[in-house]
């Protein structure tokens, strides 16, 4: 007997109505805000992640499935999205579109993580990414438009967090005097935050030891040390949102767990926090494209984990849609009878509904439970 590998799930067929919700749901949204589908391969060369995503952070350090092919060539399976689509962005000159170019996409992604509740090796995303645009105006829309997808879903409950990180200007400063605060504190920090002084400061205000909080609540804030166009930029990105009606929190602790992010960085999670319950994650990576070898590009985006969607919508009772299937069931008796049979069936497929035909020599009884095992309301004998 062999085992789905540890951190990955088969999505059964009982399943399918709640994927099929929301990648329904999710398409509508992004044809409603101007976003086109984009589909990239599954796997990568590593170089892509580990300039990308970052050495420092934990995706890159210990969570990546890399291996080499039989060519030699490092690849990994993709741990995330964002990194791929600049990838393609550049690789198909989209730099020469009409700016910003919006895309979406459905993709299972790879982590070696601890796998618990809401938490699997094998995750799959439905991400958006709008390339090509810095004015605070995207960001809104872009944070509107990961509100409005949730709350199509019929999610309730839900809370948006904001913050900003600042940019190359003015976050060298802020990570040295965060660097201070923590370093006086040493003592008091968790091992894994010790480790992480050094290499990712910015994590420490992440971290969700009970041991850690206090000195976490009290360190300096990103937002005291914004230079000035970023200043202007996170209240503009407030102003907008005032006026769109969207409520958020500036959540000085949220700072994501990708070095490519600037600026803006915003999360929906539900009411009931949980460690592992973030719904959605994004935000602004001004430097990716031109990390990744392009010219200076600004750009926003987000992802939404489709597991941890389907869990929010099942604990919460939202009902789904059911997937369609077969109507009409035909049974029959007899050779001359399943040869009419064969015929009508076909006839019916062809002019687009669906039917169930009962394959063997069995008595009529039991064709009639079997259409009934089936949720099939019409037979026809
Ligand atoms: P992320 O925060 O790493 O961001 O992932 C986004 C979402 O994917 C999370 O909020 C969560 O719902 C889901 N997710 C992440 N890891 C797992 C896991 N191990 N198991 C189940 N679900 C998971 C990114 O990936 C960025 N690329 C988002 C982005 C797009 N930023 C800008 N553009």
């Amino acid at each position: 007997m062999y085992n789905a590998p540890r951190g990955t799930q088969d999505i059964l067929p009982e399943e399918q109505a709640y994927w099929r919700y929301i990648e329904e749901k999710a398409a509508y949204i992004c044809q409603l805000y101007g976003y086109e589908r984009i589909e990239n391969p599954m796997f990568e060369d590593t170089r892509l992640f580990t300039r990308g995503v970052g050495e420092g952070t934990d995706i890159v350090e210990k969570e990546m499935y890399t291996f080499d092919d039989r060519g030699s060539n490092s690849i990994t399976l993709k741990p995330e999205g964002t990194a791929s689509v600049c990838r393609a962005y550049l690789e198909h000159g989209f730099q020469n579109l009409p700016q910003p170019v919006k895309l979406y996409y459905f993709s299972p992604h790879f982590r070696y993580e601890r796998p618990q509740a809401g938490r699997f090796r094998e995750f799959h995303q439905f991400g958006c990414e709008a390339i090509g645009e810095a004015d605070a105006f995207l960001d809104a829309e872009v944070i509107d438009m990961s509100w409005q997808f949730l709350k199509s879903l019929g999610l309730q409950n839900t809370l948006l967090f904001i913050n900003s990180i600042g940019c190359p200007e003015c976050r060298p400063k802020y990570l040295e005097v965060l660097r201070g605060y923590f370093t006086n504190h040493i003592g008091e920090l968790c091992p894994d935050c010790r480790t992480r002084l050094d290499r990712n400061v910015l994590r420490l205000l992440d971290c969700k030891q009970s041991g850690c909080q206090q000195i976490v609540d009290q360190a300096p804030k990103s937002i005291d040390y914004l230079c000035l166009p970023c200043a202007d930029h996170f209240q503009q990105l407030k102003n907008y949102l005032g006026i769109l009606e969207i409520p958020f929190e500036v959540n000085q602790r949220l700072v994501r767990g990708l070095d490519y992010y600037s600026r803006t960085v915003f999360e929906i999670q539900p009411e009931e926090e949980k460690s592992q319950s973030t719904i959605l994650g994004g935000g602004r990576y001004d430097g990716l494209i031109e990390m990744l070898g392009g010219k200076p590009t600004p750009a926003i985006g987000f992802a939404a984990g489709m597991e941890r969607m389907v869990m929010n919508l099942k604990r919460q009772n939202i009902p789904v849609p059911p997937v369609p299937a077969p109507q009409i069931f035909i049974a029959c008796l007899g050779e001359a009878a399943r040869n009419e049979a064969m015929k009508l069936t076909a006839v019916w497929r062809r002019q687009g509904t669906g039917v169930i035909s009962a394959t063997s020599a069995k008595s009529l009884k039991a064709q009639m439970r079997q259409a009934n095992n089936l949720k099939i309301a019409r037979a026809v004998i």
